[in-house]
């Protein structure tokens, strides 16, 4: 066997379910890929997440509501949902497959404080919303920016791994995160603050 029939052998299998896996991103989720948060961000935003509910469960009745922007198939949701079992998380995603996923997920893990949502998410209305965190593309974020300075409370938290909000949000805090994942380090964190009177 030569070199090349050895090279052949690999390439053409990957090439083959490189081809299948965007086939199934292009038709089953709108050319989005899902890619997840890296496990040190996702550990990190939920410490956050966790200060955050202390402070806000001192001065409120009102049940602590987290939204994932996005959540694919809820492994983050699950995992907020976890460590924070007096808070509501809701997950929104247009992707059938995904969203069926963390349904059942989150049935055979018997999560009662999670909800999901099939929908396009700049349709939803996040005006309840106290937290709210996501990993979207750079082309969301001045759509998003903008969704947020409308509908957001005052004093609600937002996290955004990566990319920074645009349409004049500017963060409170940019931590930078060691994950074992090249493209993502960045963590941004905002308030919603200047928008409101
Ligand atoms: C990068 S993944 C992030 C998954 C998870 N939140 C995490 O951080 O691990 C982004 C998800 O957003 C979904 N998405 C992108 N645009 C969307 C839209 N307009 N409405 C609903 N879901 C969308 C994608 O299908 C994908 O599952």
């Amino acid at each position: 066997m030569s070199i090349w029939d050895t090279v052949n052998s690999i390439l053409a299998p990957l090439l083959l379910f490189m081809l299948i896996w965007q086939a199934y991103i292009l038709i089953f989720n709108k050319g989005v890929p899902n890619i997840r948060t890296a496990p040190a961000i996702r550990r990190r935003i939920i410490e956050i997440l966790q200060k955050e509910y202390k402070v806000h469960s001192e001065k409120n009745d009102k049940k602590f509501k987290i939204i994932d922007i996005g959540c694919g198939n809820g492994l983050f949701t699950r995992e907020i949902a976890k460590a924070l079992p007096e808070a509501e998380v809701i997950g929104l995603e247009w992707s059938k497959a995904a969203i069926e996923q963390a349904k059942i997920k989150s049935k055979a893990q018997k999560l009662t404080n999670t909800h999901y949502i099939r929908t396009d998410f700049y349709d939803y209305d996040l005006k309840d919303i106290d937290a709210a965190v996501m990993y979207l593309t750079i082309y969301d974020m001045g759509r998003m920016g903008e969704k947020l300075k409308k509908e957001l409370k005052r004093n609600a938290l937002v996290t955004c791994n990566r990319f920074k909000l645009s349409a004049g949000w500017e963060p409170e805090e940019c931590l930078e995160i060691k994950t074992l994942y090249p493209h993502q380090k960045q963590l941004h964190i905002y308030r919603q603050k200047n928008f409101h009177s």
